[in-house]
């Protein structure tokens, strides 16, 4: 039994809560939200973010940083990515040296382009990151349903750590060395979900879909790699896995973002239909960025932008996309 810190009480913090509780282990939930800690410890249930998923008797919610963080074998850093900063920035003062943080959430920061666990060693230089993602929404998570992921550090001791404290016959935890090639994979899939979306609020179809998942991730292994991750990395679970899930699935909020705007709604228009913070939309800008510091293209990356923050229309963006110079598939 280990004794785990989660920071976020999100659909995604409160599903991995109850997962590691029913693996035996003692889970202390913090958020920066009293209603969201009176509302866990009233109903142990998060109506909200993951409601009809009962969470079990032994897990404590808490306001206290202090209380999720002392003592613990590990934390879990669940916030959305434009909290991260803030928070690591909050936890720094209560942390103790050499703690494992396992990063769960998915971004790169805007003005610095580093990748959350790059983010959160500028605020606690002296933790260890280990980042666990893959294709796994909270919904089907919290229900027990069949997921894969994977846990990825430098030190494979660590990513061995996280791969067992996880781990049950619902949930298959492999390992990898590649953290950075797994965060940049868990956050450019969500700006091609957005791509995915507008082309379904365009009406288009399963062709469309499927030439934007493959050029995707060729897109996303081409920055990747020239930042330095490994090529397999995004043929894997954290690379065309979770950019099959979010694509594919009404869970994603990214995909309902970019179907709202597909459907001719503003960018303000859909960020306040969804309600939620829709993290492609940051990452867009971070990639575009990004790609200019290595010297590579990334078509649909940037045609999300140009419909984003430019006010072009998404059947112009796709009508360019579509008449790019021809090309063999691979060079
Ligand atoms: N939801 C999923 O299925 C899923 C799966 C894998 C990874 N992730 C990643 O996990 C991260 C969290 O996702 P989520 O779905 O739980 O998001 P969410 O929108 O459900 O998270 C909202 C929560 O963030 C916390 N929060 C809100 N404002 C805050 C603030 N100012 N400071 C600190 N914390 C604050 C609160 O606990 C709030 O409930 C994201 O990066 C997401 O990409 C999510």
């Amino acid at each position: 039994m280990a004794r785990i810190g989660m920071i976020g009480a999100g659909s995604w913090g409160t599903a991995l809560s109850k997962l590691l509780d029913g693996n035996g282990h003692e889970v202390t939930v913090w958020s920066a939200i009293k209603d969201e800690i009176d509302m866990l410890n009233r109903y142990r249930e998060h109506k909200d973010k993951l409601p009809g998923v009962p969470l079990g008797d032994r897990m404590i919610f808490t306001g206290d940083l202090k209380q999720a963080l002392c003592d613990k074998d590990a934390i879990v850093l669940a916030v959305p990515s434009p909290f991260t900063r803030k928070t690591s920035h909050l936890m720094k003062e209560v942390i103790p040296k050499d703690q494992r943080v396992i990063s769960v959430a998915k971004g790169i920061e805007e003005d610095t382009l580093l990748t959350l666990t790059g983010v959160i060693k500028d605020e606690i230089p002296d933790c260890r990151t280990v980042v666990l993602c893959g294709p796994s929404h909270a919904e089907e998570v919290g229900r027990g349903m069949p997921t894969a992921i994977v846990a990825g550090s430098r030190d494979m001791k660590d990513s061995e750590t996280v791969q067992d404290l996880f781990m049950c016959e619902v949930f298959r935890v492999y390992t990898s060395d590649d953290p950075y090639g797994m965060e940049l994979g868990g956050a450019l899939k969500n700006v091609i979900a957005l791509a995915a979306g507008i082309a379904d609020g365009l009406g288009y179809g399963d062709n469309t879909k499927a030439a934007l998942i493959t050029r995707g991730i060729h897109e996303i292994s081409v920055l990747g790699e020239a930042a330095g991750g490994k090529r397999e990395t995004f043929q894997g679970l954290t690379g065309i896995g979770d950019l099959i899930v979010t694509c594919a699935s009404m869970h994603s909020r990214n995909r309902r973002a970019g179907i709202l705007i597909g459907q001719g709604k503003s960018y303000d228009e859909a960020m306040k239909e969804v309600n939620q913070v829709v993290e492609g939309v940051y990452s867009a800008k971070a990639a575009v960025a990004l790609a200019k510091k290595y010297g590579v293209q990334l078509p649909i990356i940037e045609q999300v932008n140009e419909i984003l923050f430019y006010g072009k229309s998404p059947s112009k963006a796709l009508c360019e996309l579509m008449g790019r110079a021809r090309k063999e598939e691979f060079t």
